[in-house]
């Protein structure tokens, strides 16, 4: 699997060019992109990025990347990032690492949208999904009421016995659903939930995603 990983990830830097803002993504996948990224950076590559987590940021500075704030003048040339799974229209279900929300300003606001994955992410709109919401801490047993409301069965993200905070001072709540046709309508629902931050459910913003399998590297045009 991290072999697949490290193949897409290296591949994707074909796509970076001298002088862009990159949009640096989170997760394992993306991980191995910013070593790549710091290694042709020794030979000359000049970009700055602007990081989706504060893990992200944190392997950013180790590798020497320069960052910059997302900020009201700052455009983003191309957005690299994972994802937890690809339907086979090439929207996106993300957040399992809980980096939704600047994920998803940050991939939106890129001119192009480069998501790289191995081949076990690849699936058909079928059968049941967990979708990750990140919702307010206060008072967040009601969103989870509201959002039940809506077909979802959730739980509250808790890891190494305690609850998961967001980069954001967020919770995230896992919701679990039987059918998912349609995911800008329920995206769309989920998201009109007062308490509710933002979705996993990246919708029709993909430009091009990356798989990495076994034979190499093939790429789906969004
Ligand atoms: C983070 O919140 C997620 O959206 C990640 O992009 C996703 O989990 C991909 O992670 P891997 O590359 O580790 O599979």
């Amino acid at each position: 699997m991290d072999d697949k990983k490290q193949l897409v990830a290296k591949e994707a830097i074909k796509y970076v060019e001298s002088g862009m803002t990159l949009g640096l993504g989170s997760g394992s996948t993306v991980e191995w992109f910013l070593k790549y990224l710091s290694d042709e950076m020794k030979l000359g590559l000049n970009i700055v990025g602007v990081p989706t987590s504060k893990k992200t940021e944190r392997l950013a500075n180790h590798y020497g990347i320069p960052l910059v704030e997302l900020a009201k003048e700052t455009t983003i040339d191309l957005a690299v990032d994972g994802a937890d799974l690809v339907f086979s229209d090439l929207n996106l279900l993300k957040g399992g690492g809980g980096s939704l929300v600047r994920e998803k300003l940050i991939d939106w606001i890129a001119e192009k949208l480069v998501i790289i994955v191995d081949d076990s992410k690849m699936v058909n709109q079928s059968g049941q999904f967990e979708v990750p919401v990140e919702v307010l801490s206060f008072g967040w047993e009601k969103t989870k009421e509201l959002i039940e409301a809506q077909g979802y069965t959730c739980q509250l993200r808790v890891i190494n016995d305690e609850t998961f905070i967001s980069d954001n001072g967020n919770f995230i709540l896992d919701c679990k659903v039987d059918k998912l046709y349609d995911l800008n309508r329920a995206h769309i629902y989920l998201k009109q939930i007062t308490g509710v931050v933002d979705t996993g459910l990246f919708v029709n913003m993909v430009d091009l995603v990356m798989i990495g399998d076994k034979h190499g590297v093939r790429e789906m045009n969004g």
